[in-house]
This record gives C-alpha cells, structure tokens and sequence, in this order.
C-alpha cells in the first residue's frame, strides 16, 4: 500500500512555496528593522519547560502535545509554541547579562495534536517575535505596531485588532473567584470539559465553543471591570499609544488567549475572510513566565502569526514561481554537450536556465519551454549551428534572432537582464 502523510501534516509544493518564501523573506526584513534578530530554538524539549510554562490545565497541555519517552526514560515534548522555548534559551544562555533587552524572532514549524480542519493542522508554522526584559507599555504598542506593519507589507486586507488585558498576579485572582461564582450558577449549561475547567482554570471556559457554554459566557464578569490599579494604568498606556500611532482597535474583554503565562495585554488579529479559524496572529505580555520556568523575574511580551492562515489570505493575483529566464532548446546528440556546458555556464551567473533533457523534438521543447513560462528560448542545432549561429527567441514579443555562438554567453547576459 502507498504511504501517505499523516493526517494534519502537509507538504508545501514548489507551486506554493514562492509564497512562504516573500512571507518569510517580508518577516526577516521587517522585524530586522525593528531591531529584532533571528534566535532558533530545537524541535524538542524537555516535557516540563512547556507543562510549567504554557500551563498545566490548558489544552495544549492536557491533550494536545506530542510527549514521547526517549531510550533513556526522559519525557519529551516537539515544541507546541515558540515563547517558552524562546525565554528558555535566553536564561540558559544569559543573554541579560550582555544586555537585558533582547528582541527575537523564529520562523519554524510547531506541533499539536489539535483535530485537522481548514486552517488547523497538527503541524503548522509559525513567524514568532519576542521581546524579553521590557515592563514599559511603550513595547507592547511596539511589537503590536510591528505586526500591523508586516501584515500589511504582504498585503493583507480586512484586518481586525482585539486587545484585552487580562491582569496580573495582584488583580487576576479576584477575577477568577468572582468567575467561578458566576459559573457555579451555571453548571447545568456547562459541558463536561467546562465543569472540570470550573474548578482547574475558569477562564478557560472562555475557549469553549459548545452552544450552551457560549451562552453562559455571555453574562460572565469581564476581566477588565477587575484590574487592580497598575494593571489599567499599564492598559491605558498601551491604548494611548496604539493610538498615537493611528491604530484601530476592538477592545475584547472575553479574549483569554489559551495559554497560562499571559498578565495584562493580550492581543490578536483576526480576518473574517478565515471561516471559524479566524485568528492570523495571537499574543500578549508575560511577566510570570520566566518565574514558572524557574528563571528570573523577567518581562515580556511578543506575538506569534499562524503561516497557513496568513498565506491563504494573500491575494490571489500574486503568483510567487520562479519561471526560467532561458529555455535551451538543444537538436540532436551532437549539441547535447554544448547545451550543458552553456546550461552550467548561465548557473554559475546567476541565471536560471533549464533544458530538455530528453533529446525531444523542437516543437515538444517548445511546448515545454511555454509551459514553464520561459522568458526565452535558444535553440540550438540545424542549419543556424552548422553556421555558427544560434537563435534567441523572445517569448513574449514571439521575436527572433540569429546569434553568433563565439561570445554567446555575453550577449545572452545582456538580453536576459535587458527585460
Ligand atoms: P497561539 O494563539 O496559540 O499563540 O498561536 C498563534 C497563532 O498560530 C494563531 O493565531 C494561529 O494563527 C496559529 N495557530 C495556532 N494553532 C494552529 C494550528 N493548529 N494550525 C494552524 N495554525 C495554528 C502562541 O502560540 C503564542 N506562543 C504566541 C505568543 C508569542 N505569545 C507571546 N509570544
């Protein structure tokens, strides 16, 4: 029987991949323009960095990590997030001590075993930014501005900002017993996951998309009718801020993003052109985390951007393929040789040639060369050759002409970077 892949995890074709490539590429330009430098982090950690960090009674923890033992009893996990990684490497490394301010960033692939459904996968990509050791709100406005910038760099359209805070280690306590409260009121309409979220971690009912949840989420106490002082003053600051810099914005009092580690801002970007899958990005200060993974009292906030969601919004009309700018059409056995040295030759320039490997017809390596959009054709072989010429032929204007084969990698130079 065939292999095929495992549900949730997708191949990128070369047809798809120009695009990953212009997001990426947009990412590393953009973020390296705020000061942000690429930090990569391992596949796998151990279990325990992600069970403390994200938090115990979440979903990603309770059911949806990939932990395996390795040969030697340690439980593992393939990272399911970037942020907890991310505050790891910069206290193992004590990155503070050369400067307390690090701004970080990470492209790669994370894994949940989430069930699969358009814009959810149990492998997916993630752009990930980070600023570590900053209490100040202006940063928090920072990296939310950076992300508007970059997705609105690739073209992004529609696009809506929620903010929310969600309080701290002060204020957040008293939220959740008034929370727990409330909800107690409500057991009959909750479900079973949300009975035993009432009693483990009540925001997380916030996440629960059953239609009797939903309902009795509708009248829950709001976070932000809780914040303690230093909490709304560090929410107003932001507000200003964004504002400032002519950001609009939907305050979101339910948003509680679903891992543990956020205190005060929370964040995401959502487009309605996603279907029920509809956050491009997620975030949010977390001045507890480093504390949780047994490190330093340490600041910080960040973001990340789910790849797929944000590519499948990109215009349509962009086509990302690298199409040849030269086709050799090479005639005959004879040629063939002189068809790969020139092949070769045009490779070590810079430019992207290909050619038809196998021996065909003029009108097949025609047909071929137009398939694969080829800006131009040389033709080489017949009578032209046996008169030291070849033919270039524009693909576009559908013109020709005749070129003398001494000196023919120059004048292709020249007509190729001509267009
Ligand atoms: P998150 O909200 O879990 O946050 O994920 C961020 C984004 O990743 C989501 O908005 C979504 O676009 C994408 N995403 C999440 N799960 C999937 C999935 N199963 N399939 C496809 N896309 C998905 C975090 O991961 C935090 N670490 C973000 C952060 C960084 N907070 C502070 N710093």
């Amino acid at each position: 029987m065939e292999i095929k892949a495992i549900r949730g995890f997708n191949d990128l074709l070369p047809d798809e991949i120009g695009k990953w490539h212009f997001v990426e590429e947009t990412a590393r330009q953009i973020f390296e323009e705020f000061g942000f430098s690429e930090l990569r982090i391992p596949v796998i950690e151990k279990t325990e960095l992600f069970s403390r960090g994200i938090g115990e009674a979440t979903d990603i923890v309770e059911k949806e990590m990939y932990t395996f033992t390795d040969r030697s009893g340690n439980s593992l996990t393939l990272r399911p997030e970037a942020t907890a990684s991310m505050a790891r490497a910069y206290l193992e490394h004590q990155m503070y001590s050369f400067d307390p301010v690090a701004k970080v960033y990470f492209i790669g692939p994370m894994f949940r075993y989430e069930r699969p459904q358009k814009g959810r996968y149990r492998q997916f990509y993630q752009i990930d930014a980070e600023v570590f050791g900053v209490s100040n709100p202006m940063v928090d406005a920072e990296v939310i501005v950076m992300l508007i910038q970059f997705l609105k760099k690739v073209g992004l359209e529609n696009l809506e900002l929620q903010i929310n805070s969600l309080g701290c280690r002060e204020c957040r306590p008293r939220y959740r017993e008034e929370l727990k409260k409330y909800f107690a009121t409500k057991t009959f309409q909750l479900c079973e996951d949300c009975q035993r979220r009432l009693q483990t971690n009540p925001l997380r009912i916030f996440d629960c998309k059953v239609e009797t949840c939903k309902d009795a989420i509708a009248d829950a106490p709001q976070v932000t009718d809780f914040l303690c002082q230093d909490c709304q003053k560090h929410f107003d600051k932001v507000k200003g801020y964004l504002q400032e810099m002519g950001l609009t914005y939907l305050l979101n009092p339910r948003m509680v993003r679903g891992l543990d580690y956020y205190t005060r801002t929370a964040f995401e970007v959502v487009s309605y052109n996603l279907g029920s899958q509809n956050a491009v990005a997620g975030g949010g200060r977390y001045d507890n985390l480093f504390q949780e993974i047994g490190g330093l009292d340490i600041p910080g906030i960040g973001f990340a951007i789910g790849m797929e969601r944000l590519i499948s919004l990109l215009p349509a009309e962009k086509t990302f393929l690298q199409n040849p700018q030269l086709f050799i059409a090479a005639l005959g056995e004879e040629t063939q040789m002189q068809a790969y040295r020139l092949l070769s030759q045009l490779h070590l320039q810079g430019i992207r040639a290909e050619l038809d490997y196998e021996g065909k017809s003029l009108k097949s390596q025609m047909r071929r060369a137009n398939k694969l959009n080829a800006q131009h054709v040389l033709i080489l072989g017949g009578d032209e050759l046996k008169r030291g010429k070849a033919v270039l032929r524009d693909m576009a204007s559908k013109s020709q002409e005749e070129i003398p084969m001494g000196g023919l990698l120059d004048i292709l130079k020249e007509r190729i970077n001509r267009d």
